[in-house]
């Protein structure tokens, strides 16, 4: 009876653990059917991201800010499934030795490539001597390296607008007025100057082609104020300011290196009762938005357009070509435009 009793419960315990068994297989042999009959996994594409560092002479800038945000925005539209940039961009914030240090943050970080809108254009040997040594290449900015530093390496390159153009619009937009630019009838364009930075070759061509192409055309001229206002709204306001207070009625016509210190004149000729295009004249360059409507409303003269677009572009073309090792022309011109 024993031998029977014990018989059976080997059986039902035999029973158990087959029952308990079956269901923990079943779901493993489906798992491994299931991995037999599944394509196999696409391997994703490599991608191959390549950094950019971008050095801006300082953020503060009405047009160098156009200029970056363009710059950064057209790069990442390049940009494909295989292909990335990783863009940074710095603020030089108008010190030289700051951004000599960025640069040497770039290029310790391990760029590809190198976008430069110099502080100053004289420290362009210093800049191009660190690229050099770390092998990688530079497209230069808006601030035009000399000549000679232009020569000392076949990996950089400049992209800008020829200033002496932009300064022989200005002069034309005002030669070309009914009365040429004489408002008050003594038969000389008397004027007052505005300054961008002097070491910038746009701030010294502005000024002296604007003032030639009026003499070229025969038109009689006389300075009466030269200032500096380093590109910037607050300072053309308050040289403006001082000027109308010192000449008053004898000023023609008001010639700004850039449109965001004409957005301060223009305060300035607002706040002593003078009329844009009745009583005085004003002009600028960049063609910032706000200007071409001011120049459509008639309370700016003129300015003419410096291509930001076309600027930026060409830029991140010459950095894509080397980043694909293929060689620039050294020297890459836009053309300003007139606007009145
Ligand atoms: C000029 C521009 C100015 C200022 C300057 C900075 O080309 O007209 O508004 O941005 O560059 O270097």
């Amino acid at each position: 009876m024993k031998k029977i009793l014990a018989f059976v419960l080997i059986l039902a315990l035999a029973f158990t653990a087959i029952a308990c068994a079956a269901p923990a297989a079943a779901p493993a042999e489906e798992a491994t059917t299931e991995a037999a009959t599944e394509p196999a996994a696409e391997a994703a594409p490599a991608v191959t991201t390549y950094k950019v560092g971008v050095c801006i002479y300082k953020f503060d800038d009405n047009f160098m800010t156009l200029y970056r945000q363009e710059l950064e925005s057209y790069l990442k539209s390049l940009e494909t499934d295989t292909v990335k940039y990783d863009v940074t961009i710095m603020d030089g914030k108008g010190d030289m030795a700051e951004q000599t240090n960025q640069v040497d943050t770039f290029l310790a970080q391990g760029v590809d490539v190198l976008i430069v809108n110099l502080v100053q254009s004289s420290s362009a040997a210093t800049i191009t001597d660190k690229a050099k040594a770390a092998g990688i290449p530079v497209v230069y900015i808006n601030r035009e390296p000399s000549a000679d530093d232009m020569k000392a390496w076949d990996k950089i390159c400049y992209v800008g607008a020829d200033a002496r153009q932009s300064g022989t619009y200005q002069g034309e937009i005002i030669a070309s007025l009914p009365n040429k630019g004489d408002q008050n009838g003594d038969g000389v364009v008397s004027y007052v100057m505005i300054m961008g930075d002097p070491e910038n070759v746009d701030a010294q061509y502005r000024t002296e082609f604007s003032i030639k192409a009026l003499t070229d055309a025969g038109i009689q001229v006389e300075e009466l104020f030269k200032q500096r206002g380093d590109w910037a709204q607050e300072k053309g306001q308050e040289l403006a300011a001082n000027a109308l207070a010192q000449f008053g009625d004898k000023i023609d016509v008001i010639f700004c290196n850039n449109d965001g210190m004409a957005l301060g004149a223009y305060q300035a000729i607002v706040a002593a009762g003078r009329t844009v295009g009745t009583d005085i004249y004003l002009v600028g360059v960049d063609a910032l938005p706000e200007c071409v409507q001011m120049v459509k409303d008639g309370t700016m003269t003129g300015t003419v357009l410096n291509d930001h677009i076309g600027q930026s572009h060409t830029a991140v073309d010459a950095a894509v070509k080397y980043l694909a090792g293929e060689t620039v022309e050294t020297y890459l011109w836009v053309d300003y435009q007139k606007v009145s």
